[in-house]
């Protein structure tokens, strides 16, 4: 998969792109990651990328030239087929069957606004779909992008370190996960529940899905009502 981010802070994503299981999907060649500054596509000294909005208020609003044009240099290096994707809090609610959605593309141009917001005949000429992380809002789309690009990386087939991973979430998918435990056997004065030492393999699928289960319909009920992810 390739993902182009068009960013004014292109570090921030550079940084991410190091570490944990996305750096892993980018050394393995399962994922690049490159960026766009709008920066990059003004032409008067100061670097323009903002202004004030029209009729008035309180911020900036991203200027459309500069950002439109990074849009197109990066949709340019990927495949046919590939989304323009603006992170806002307008958008899709992120969950993990728009992942599924997101995961079929063979590449995504994700566009992290700044300021009060993008001028919004980026978004109707140059913007396939919004996403949102969630509703609150945050002071720029980079942190969502790169909420986006962790989400994906993750389920890219040879990501994680082990395979099984993948294997037992997308069995619980839908569900909050169970609880995990590692050593020592008591810890503060908590004992390892013991179905988890009695080498029962099938006692310990069985004990982990009643406790997802039991945790989503405790703490998710709504998770439960339509079937799922
Ligand atoms: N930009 C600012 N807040 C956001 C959110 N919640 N989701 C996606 N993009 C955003």
């Amino acid at each position: 998969m390739r993902i182009e981010v068009v960013t004014l802070f292109p570090e921030m994503i550079e940084a991410v792109m190091r570490h944990g299981v996305t750096g892993r999907a980018v050394t393995r060649g399962l994922l690049t990651v490159s960026t766009e500054n709008p920066r990059a596509h003004t032409s008067d000294v100061h670097q323009t990328v903002d202004d004030r909005p029209y009729g008035g208020g309180p911020g900036m609003v991203m200027k459309p030239e500069p950002l439109y044009a990074a849009i197109a240099a990066a949709a340019a290096r990927l495949p046919a087929g590939s989304r323009r994707i603006a992170l806002t809090p307008q958008g899709r609610v992120l969950n993990q069957a728009l992942l599924q959605e997101l995961q079929q593309l063979p590449g995504l141009v994700l566009v992290a606004g700044r300021y009060e917001g993008i001028d919004e005949r980026v978004i109707e000429s140059a913007i396939d779909m919004e996403i949102s992380i969630g509703d609150y809002v945050l002071s720029g789309g980079e942190l969502p992008a790169l909420v986006v690009i962790d989400a994906l990386a993750r389920r890219l087939p040879g990501a994680l370190g082990d395979a099984r991973s993948n294997v037992e979430e997308s069995f619980n998918e839908g569900l909050l996960d169970w609880p995990h435990y590692t050593r020592p056997e008591e810890f503060m004065g908590r004992r390892v529940p013991a179905v988890l030492l009695s080498g029962d393999h099938a006692a310990i699928a069985r004990w982990r899905r009643e406790q997802a289960l039991e945790r989503t319909r405790e703490r998710r009920p709504d998770l439960l009502k339509f079937g799922g992810s």
